[in-house]
């Protein structure tokens, strides 16, 4: 048994008892299996390591009132890691091996699966790495693809009180560039903007539209969302973000449960005032409310800086519900582990 503390966990790597690891090598993949080691023995010459041919994916696993596990829409992951793999030249994984792969993972680590009522969730993260000797750049000659996870709390500190962004001066994406794809690359190239948004106190940076820096894109690690004073739901339409399983999820939310327009669409970044709330969505941010936005010498607050908007908390409850499995789910959103 662990001696975890569930009410007080962040976002912070836990090393947990099983991975996965599956190999591709002379064309195929090897059978998956559970090991204890997580440690990876690479070649010094991978193409992960030089070029940055790899991604990834973050779903969670949630302990039901009944002690039950739910996963939320892994098979958007296992598509979504496809998509990636395929923009880097890398070779693609069946979605029903991905999906057993990540059961598996859970099921193994179920001790580490936070008790229902604590708000933590199990972290999982897919990896699809290009390995073995080349240097040249070109498709890696071997892939690892490997599943491991570990009990979180919230990704912002504030969980559901709003914190405070800062648009930055840098693009993580470019236009017909990886942004749409959860590749390390670009979060290499968000570490710099996000630690300068650290270091001014504030969660993170939101990034505006690289081929014009009028609109938003997203949050280095979440989508954007805004409820309209007239009550839509706004979330930006881009080529250049990460498509976030989250943000879908709320779009059909906010239209067939709580009866809002539901847009993806166009949010510019002088028009913020037509907002009554905004948030960060992802897997990790789960709806983490915006208080406030500072844009260049202009800090534009929301529904207010301390308290979360009843639009966001409503939308919140809903999610949280059907990821639980307190409220029912649409069909073929949730996955049990058995
Ligand atoms: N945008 C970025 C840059 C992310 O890293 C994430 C996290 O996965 C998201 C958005 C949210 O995506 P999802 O809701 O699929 O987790
Ligand atoms: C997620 O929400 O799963 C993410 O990948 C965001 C972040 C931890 C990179």
């Amino acid at each position: 048994m662990t001696t975890i503390d569930w009410n007080n966990l962040g976002f912070n790597y836990i090393k947990t008892p099983w991975r996965y690891r599956m190999y591709w090598k002379d064309g195929q993949w090897s059978k998956g299996e559970l090991t204890e080691d997580s440690t990876l023995q690479i070649s010094e010459a991978s193409a992960a390591l030089h070029y940055g041919q790899q991604c990834f994916e973050g779903l969670k696993a949630y302990r039901r009132k009944d002690g039950k596990i739910n996963l939320f829409r892994v098979d958007e992951n296992a598509k979504r890691l496809n998509r990636s793999a395929t923009r880097l030249l890398m070779p693609t994984i069946p979605e029903e091996t991905f999906i057993d792969a990540v059961k598996q993972v859970v099921k193994a680590n179920e001790d580490f699966v936070p008790p229902y009522g604590t708000g933590a969730t199990l972290y999982i993260r897919p990896l699809l790495i290009g390995v073995g000797d080349s240097i040249g750049v070109s498709p890696a000659p071997e892939y690892i693809f490997t599943v491991f996870c570990m009990p979180v709390g919230p990704y912002f500190k504030g969980g559901l009180t709003p914190t405070n962004f800062i648009v930055s001066e840098y693009d993580r994406a470019a236009p017909q560039g990886t942004g749409a794809a959860k590749v390390g690359g670009n979060y290499a190239a968000s570490l710099l903007p996000g630690k300068d948004a650290h270091d001014h106190k504030y969660s993170d940076c939101i990034y505006l539209d690289p081929e014009t820096h009028t609109k938003i894109e997203e949050v280095g690690s979440a989508n954007f969302f805004g409820i309209t004073k007239d009550n839509k739901f706004i979330t930006p339409k881009s080529p250049s973000i990460l498509p976030s399983i989250t943000k879908y999820s709320l779009l059909y939310l906010a239209k067939e449960r709580l009866g809002l327009e539901a847009i993806e669409g166009t949010v510019k970044i002088d028009e913020l005032d037509q907002f009554a709330e905004a948030g960060a969505c992802g897997t990790a941010a789960v709806i983490s409310p915006i208080g406030g936005i500072q844009y260049k010498d202009n800090f534009h607050v929301f529904y207010s800086e301390t308290e979360v908007g009843p639009v966001t908390k409503a939308l919140y409850d809903e999610l949280t519900g059907i990821q639980f499995g307190d409220k029912k789910a649409p069909e073929g959103w949730i996955f049990e582990v058995e």
